[in-house]
């Protein structure tokens, strides 16, 4: 055994530690892994020859094989298993010692682990990792949280193994305490509503009379455009897989369960906490919510009346472009909804979360990497105060000239009894927001009927507040 110090150190070699451990290596770094069955360690240092790999048997010897102050990054499923590799590992570091969670752990979390290694005098990091399997080999995006001198000191190692876009890292310190695993849960909630929206376009094209490859010609062709993301080019590819047993489209076999780990659904309670609206993602979330409730559906289908969505083939001819059009404009609102909670989180908790920053740092290596992430970063950049990014000269022109056929597309599955959730709560979002006058006037008169709750007048100074003597309702 060689008896050289490693630089970094990564505890649980499951998919994404391993693809992360063979990138950080392949980046000169001398890199000791542990995992929790030994043989799992010896297997994976077994079958990289050559490598500059220490694997430990015991964490005591994981811990002194690596150099100070030391670099641990944890990789194990998010939630009690973080907090017991946090406190094997506590007696065994010393002061300075950086700790790093890489899994899609919940902020609080993070929060309190930071607080819990402080006191410690260790340093704790809160990184956010995307890409899949992929994505950690080659280049993942990372969102780091803490502070800034432990970010000083990580950097090089990140810097090196991040995506990288027009030469720049797909890295940058998000923010002190939990700001990346919130990050992070931000990015999953976009993933969700781009993945809805993506659906949704395809059941609309499926109701057309489209064939798995017809549609993802359509796809793929939309991957040269405005719309160029890993999302569309991997749904693009995937419709095109046949399956080897029956010669079918693999989709087409697929059930239609949707599972989810809980990061859409963490998103939706930080929403609701924060009183942003994101209700793309939360329709993502639900059509998740409801496409695995399978045989209450079953039941339903054949007891609750609607139309037939049989007959969109007739539109066929304008449909590629509407669907396009919705899509995008549902897209954009989707990021309006996700940065508008990032920035009101950020304000909350002193954050100073570089929003164009981030849009940046998602342009490659992560699920949600698109190219008009460009165009979010540009808008950030002209404005740092920019109040909703509809309202950035790019985001509205598109929003102007998509919204014919966002309509049409909403109108026609509404009249079809197709679902469309996201596709409509984008377009709900959109023309509640550009409203000068809502029936909330009416709403308030409710509250102050039963409630004596008040209301402000039109015709009077805001912050004047005005309770009227409603009749008596007699039951
Ligand atoms: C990523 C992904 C990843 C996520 C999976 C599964 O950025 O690499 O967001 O972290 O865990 O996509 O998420 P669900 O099982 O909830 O769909």
């Amino acid at each position: 055994m060689s008896t050289a110090l490693s630089d970094f150190g990564l505890i649980g070699l499951a998919v994404m530690g391993q693809n992360l451990v063979l990138n950080v290596e392949s980046r000169g770094f001398r890199v000791s892994v542990y995992n929790r069955t030994p043989a799992v360690t010896e297997d994976f240092v077994a079958a990289h020859p050559g490598k500059r790999l220490h694997g430990a048997a015991t964490l005591e010897g994981f811990v002194q094989s690596l150099a100070r102050p030391r670099k641990i990054q944890i990789m194990v499923k998010a939630g009690a298993a973080v907090d017991a590799v946090i406190t094997q590992l506590l007696p065994l570091l010393e002061r300075d010692d950086i700790v790093i969670d890489g899994g899609n752990s919940l902020y609080t979390d993070t929060e309190r682990r930071d607080a819990e290694l402080a006191a410690h005098g260790l340093r704790f990091i809160g990184a956010g990792v995307s890409g899949g399997e992929e994505g950690a080999r080659k280049g993942p995006s990372i969102m780091p949280g803490g502070p800034a001198s432990t970010w000083d000191v990580m950097r090089p190692i990140f810097e090196s193994i991040a995506a990288q876009v027009d030469g720049e890292p797909c890295v940058m310190h998000i923010g002190p305490g939990g700001a990346g695993h919130y990050v992070k849960m931000i990015h999953n909630g976009i993933e969700y509503g781009d993945m809805q929206l993506i659906c949704e376009a395809y059941s609309i094209f499926r109701a057309a009379g489209m064939s798995a490859a017809e549609i993802a010609e359509v796809f793929l062709r939309w991957n040269d455009g405005d719309l160029q993301s890993y999302l569309i080019e991997i749904t693009g590819r995937a419709l095109q897989q046949i399956d080897a047993e029956t010669g079918q489209p693999v989709v087409d076999l697929i059930l239609d369960k949707a599972g989810q780990k809980g990061t859409g659904q963490w998103t939706l309670m930080n929403a609701a906490e924060n009183a942003v609206v994101i209700s793309t993602i939360n329709a993502a979330v639900e059509a998740r919510v409801l496409s695995s409730q399978k045989s209450e559906r079953v039941v339903a289908s054949r007891l609750l009346q609607g139309p037939e969505p049989a007959l969109l083939g007739a539109y066929r001819p304008q449909l590629v472009k509407q669907v396009h059009d919705a899509l995008y404009a549902s897209k954009i609102i989707s990021y309006t909804q996700g940065l508008a909670l990032m920035r009101t989180m950020s304000e909350k908790k002193g954050w100073a979360l570089d929003l164009g920053g981030i849009a940046s740092i998602w342009r490659g290596g992560c699920i949600i990497r698109a190219r008009f992430l460009g165009r979010i970063t540009e808008a950030y950049r002209a404005d740092q105060g920019l109040q909703n990014l509809m309202l950035a000269p790019f985001f509205n022109e598109v929003l102007a000239r998509s919204q014919q056929g966002w309509r049409e597309v909403v109108a026609l599955a509404v009249t079809q009894g197709l679902p469309v959730p996201a596709f409509s709560a984008s377009l709900a979002y959109y023309d509640s927001y550009r409203s000068e006058r809502l029936p909330a006037n009416l709403l308030q008169a409710q509250r102050d009927f039963f409630g004596a709750h008040t209301y402000e007048r039109i015709d009077r100074p805001a912050g004047q507040w005005f309770h009227t003597a409603w009749p008596e309702v007699i039951d």
